[in-house]
């Protein structure tokens, strides 16, 4: 997305900082991208929207012909208030979820979706919950990638899904209790590079096929989402043409092995949003502290927004680009900055590029009133933002491809962190 200082300053003006922005044009180009992978027969987009649940986005996708995996009842409510359909065949909106909590057992009943279990109890959750329909089981592979451990969902140290070493069990237990197996589903992690992820899909799909003949009721196979997005470099492509011959290539041969038609389908969730938002604070104050970092001390711009906003780089070592626009529209030298937000820990730090904490990184030489941009914080950004030290959510704004600006959700204030409180007497 391309950066109007102008326009940024303007909006900085009228909605406060911090605020987030999304950028229509960059949302359709990532959803075009995946409509040319998926564009083969048999093969169906959906988005996992767990990384960017704003209605605004889901009507994107809606309109785009995607369809949700969701990951809470929560989440398949607000997929069906966008205009998703339950009672679909095939379920438009899927339920990926590792326990269901909350309202999600009811959603299913309720609402027609397709839920997709990974543990052999959600089976027995169906069943004294009296659902009567179709379901989809989550596999472990055995093997995953993530962008850190905690994002890797396959493989030993994943807790999701259900090992192929103890599939035959769950066909059992869902047939004993009524359940067709409409669907076999992986998601094996997080922005791997991108020739493991082909490595790893092309795998994936040769044991899918195994176990065809075993699933007369199958209509298809997930191979779960995980194409990468580029943080450092906003050039970098991701080879389409590849993806789309790769996901036609997985189709045919499940198709093989099941002698019949079989789908197969994806669920991208950060390649469709990533670099479609930007996190926009500003410059409060720049500071020096002395001899913490190997005796030179550091210089720290101070940014009104936190981990509270964006989550990644504290949470994750996560590697976001970093824009400053200087107030007064003048040309400054680089120097090395760490750039740090209001939050009362010390981890509180946007310039990271590993578990390290305070990495220093060239920057045009900050100044208090600047405005500074976080790239690429469309996909588990907002939707990661929390509440921690009573500071309400930044409004998000949506940039239409003619140039206006709508905001798609207000800044929180007080009165809606107190919402839930209440003082009610509990008879035990
Ligand atoms: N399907 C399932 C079942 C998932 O659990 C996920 C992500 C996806 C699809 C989408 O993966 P993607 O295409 O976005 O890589 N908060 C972390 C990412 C956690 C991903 C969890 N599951 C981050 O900020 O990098």
């Amino acid at each position: 997305m391309t950066l109007n200082p102008e326009l940024l300053q303007k909006l900085a003006n009228t909605a406060g900082t911090p605020f987030w922005l999304y950028d229509a044009a960059t949302l359709r180009q990532r959803i075009a991208d995946i409509k040319f992978i998926t564009d083969s027969p048999g093969v169906q987009a959906r988005f996992a929207m767990k990384a960017c649940p704003a209605t605004k986005v889901l009507q994107e996708m809606q309109k785009a012909g995607i369809w949700i995996d969701a990951v809470s009842g929560n989440e398949v409510l607000r997929a069906l208030a966008a205009g998703f359909q339950g009672g679909q065949e095939p379920a438009q909106v899927c339920l990926t979820c590792d326990v269901f909590r909350d309202n999600a057992l009811d959603v299913v009943l309720k609402h027609g979706v397709l839920p997709n279990i990974g543990s052999p109890g959600q089976i027995q959750d169906l069943v004294k919950a009296g659902y009567k329909g179709a379901i989809s089981v989550r596999v472990n592979p055995g093997f995953g990638h993530g962008h850190v451990n905690a994002c890797d969902t396959g493989g030993p140290s994943s807790k999701h899904g259900i090992w192929f070493e103890d599939f035959a069990e769950i066909n059992k237990a869902a047939q004993a209790a009524g359940f067709p197996i409409h669907m076999l589903h992986a998601h094996i992690g997080s922005g791997p590079q991108f020739d493991e992820l082909v490595d790893n899909l092309t795998q994936l799909a040769e044991e899918f096929a195994s176990f065809l003949p075993q699933l007369p009721y199958l209509r298809s196979v997930s191979l779960g989402g995980g194409i990468p997005h580029n943080y450092r470099d906003p050039q970098a492509k991701v080879p389409l043409e590849r993806l789309k011959k790769l996901f036609a290539d997985c189709r045919e041969r499940l198709v093989a092995a099941a002698g019949r038609p079989i789908g197969l389908e994806i669920e991208p969730g950060r390649y469709y949003v990533a670099p479609t938002c930007i996190l926009v604070a500003k410059v409060t104050d720049v500071k020096r502290t002395r001899d913490n970092i190997k005796g030179a001390g550091a210089t720290f711009a101070m940014v009104d927004a936190g981990f509270v906003d964006l989550v990644r780089p504290a949470m994750y070592g996560s590697y976001h680009r970093i824009t400053v626009l200087p107030h007064d529209g003048a040309q400054r030298p680089e120097v090395p900055i760490v750039v740090a937000g209001p939050l009362c820990e010390s981890g509180d730090v946007f310039t990271r590029d590993d578990q390290e904490l305070l990495q220093p990184r060239d920057l045009p030489q900050p100044e208090a009133g600047d405005l500074l941009v976080l790239h690429d914080a469309g996909a588990y950004g907002y939707a990661m933002s929390s509440n921690y030290n009573s500071i309400g959510r930044a409004p998000q704004l949506w940039l239409e491809e003619d140039g206006s600006v709508q905001m798609i959700s207000r800044r929180e204030t007080l009165a809606d962190l107190l919402k839930a409180e209440c003082s009610e007497k509990l008879s035990v």
